[in-house]
């Protein structure tokens, strides 16, 4: 059988690049090359995203598009993989562009179902039917075993790669779709996690970030011991050639708090970054998105994070906009913005998601231009915080693990115009951009910081590496 062509777009967080990387290494092995067009590719697969309304819009117009090259190109496979799979089921099955539908868990069966459709000419549906109960155990026994096989080519970046700790989340924020997606929390068993990163570092990985909805929630029960994130973070900080270790994103929370800053403050393997969510300043918000803390308990956490480990960058994510959040509710959210001094932080318009608490019992009170309003106002308060962090880099040397070619030119350039814009990020996550040959790429490297900016750090490569 010739290799087919296969084109795969992937929407949404880490969690779903990782599952992106997965699906295409495994279907890679399975005899399918890939392809950047749509129109060379005999299977499309599109992995989405459902945390907000928007980001199922763009698949629907996207489905219209491949529904259109469908009419010229009847044999074109089309599937839907992750969350929105997961949540529309049968109903986006209907969508007459759509063969396959397969849910997050169920994304090591895909090669079958694509054969399935191939042999048998029908529609294949594989979602969880119940999903807030834990998946049946030869359905988690394949994740696992998934996870395991081709984690070694999840990389994107050279040099770094995404290792799952845990999947699924059981903390149920009142506007959040994840738990009726994603499923219960899953803690991976340790010794899986850390032979991975042992076999991605023996590939040439130097950075690995774990990622979980709520990492911090990790946890494994064995015989004799009771394992945490600051386990598997000791554990992988002991693997030779690992020289970052990343891991996001974190729900604010005193389990484990204390032991995981204590392994960022002893290991420099363990970088002093921790993004971590407060979704609003007001308790009253607070409380009706079951985030179970107050805005000064939350604002006491990063003061304690600060004492353990002082030189950390802390980034956050606020919705505004949700049901009942009057002006002085989200006056509250900008004072916390201002208290917080974020490196930067990440601000979404409330998203009413079916299915969910808050859109059940909650009306989306909040017109959206007064969230546009709200977004752009907090986004100004943190673009000043962002600048005045910025400019303390002004002239002092950083190390950066290397990306790439930059993908949007800069106009703020460094010097150095023989050689491409690449960018590279810090150990506490900021984005440096500087001039240097391509092939660095996956390295390391020292960098003097000759310009700021609220968004960017511009760098020149430091004269004892030219
Ligand atoms: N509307 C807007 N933003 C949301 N997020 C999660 N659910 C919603 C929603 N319904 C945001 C939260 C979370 C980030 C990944 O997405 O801020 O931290
Ligand atoms: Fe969603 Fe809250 Fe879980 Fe994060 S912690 S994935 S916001 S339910």
């Amino acid at each position: 059988m010739n290799p087919m062509k296969l084109h795969i777009k992937s929407f949404g967080c880490q969690m779903n690049k990782l599952d992106t990387a997965l699906v295409t290494a495994a279907l890679k092995d399975a005899r399918f090359n890939l392809t950047e067009s749509v129109k060379e590719a005999d299977v499309v697969l599109i992995n989405t995203c459902s945390v907000r309304d928007h980001a199922e819009q763009r698949v629907i117009s996207h489905l219209g598009h491949l529904k259109h090259i469908k009419e010229s190109k009847p044999d074109l496979i089309v599937g839907v993989i992750g969350c929105m799979a997961q949540r529309l089921g049968d109903k986006l099955l209907e969508h007459e562009a759509v063969n396959i539908v397969c849910g997050p868990t169920q994304i090591p069966q895909i090669a079958d179902l694509i054969t399935e459709v191939i042999e048998q000419n029908k529609k294949e549906l594989a979602i969880t039917e119940q999903i807030r109960k834990p998946a049946p155990q030869p359905d988690s026994d394949a994740l696992e075993e998934f996870e395991s096989a081709y984690g070694i080519e999840a990389k994107g970046i050279p040099g770094q790669a995404f290792v799952r700790v845990m999947r699924g989340c059981n903390k149920f924020c009142t506007y959040c779709i994840v738990p009726y997606v994603r499923g219960p929390e899953v803690s991976r068993p340790p010794q899986a996690i850390i032979d991975q990163i042992k076999r991605l570092a023996d590939d040439g990985i130097k950075q690995v970030t774990l990622l979980g909805q709520a990492v911090n929630s990790y946890e494994y029960k064995a015989a004799e011991k009771t394992y945490s994130l600051a386990d598997i973070l000791a554990k992988a900080a002991e693997i030779q050639d690992i020289e970052w270790i990343k891991f996001v994103t974190n729900y604010p929370t005193e389990k484990y708090f204390d032991e995981i800053l204590q392994v960022m403050a002893d290991s420099p393997k363990v970088c002093p970054y921790l993004h971590i969510p407060a979704q609003s300043g007001s308790d009253k918000i607070l409380k009706a998105m079951n985030r179970r803390y107050t805005a000064d308990w939350y604002l006491s956490l990063l003061d304690k994070a600060r004492a353990i480990v002082p030189e950390i960058a802390i980034a956050g994510d606020l919705i505004v906009g949700f049901p009942g959040e009057t002006d002085q509710d989200f006056q509250q959210t900008v004072e916390l913005v201002k208290k917080a001094r974020y490196r930067n932080c990440f601000v979404f318009k409330y998203s009413p998601r079916p299915g969910t608490t808050a859109d059940k019992r909650l009306q989306n009170t909040v017109p959206l231009q007064v969230k546009q309003a709200r977004n752009i106002e907090l986004l100004a308060v943190q673009e000043k915080i962002s600048e005045e962090l910025n400019r303390e880099f002004l002239g002092k040397t950083v190390k950066v693990l290397i990306e790439g070619p930059s993908k949007k030119p800069h106009l703020n350039a460094a010097e150095n115009q023989n050689n491409p814009q690449l960018v590279a990020r810090t150990a506490t996550d900021y984005i440096v951009v500087f001039n240097a040959p391509q092939s660095l790429a996956g390295q390391f490297t020292k960098v003097k910081i000759t310009k700021t900016t609220p968004l960017t750090l511009f760098a020149e490569l430091t004269a004892s590496q030219e």
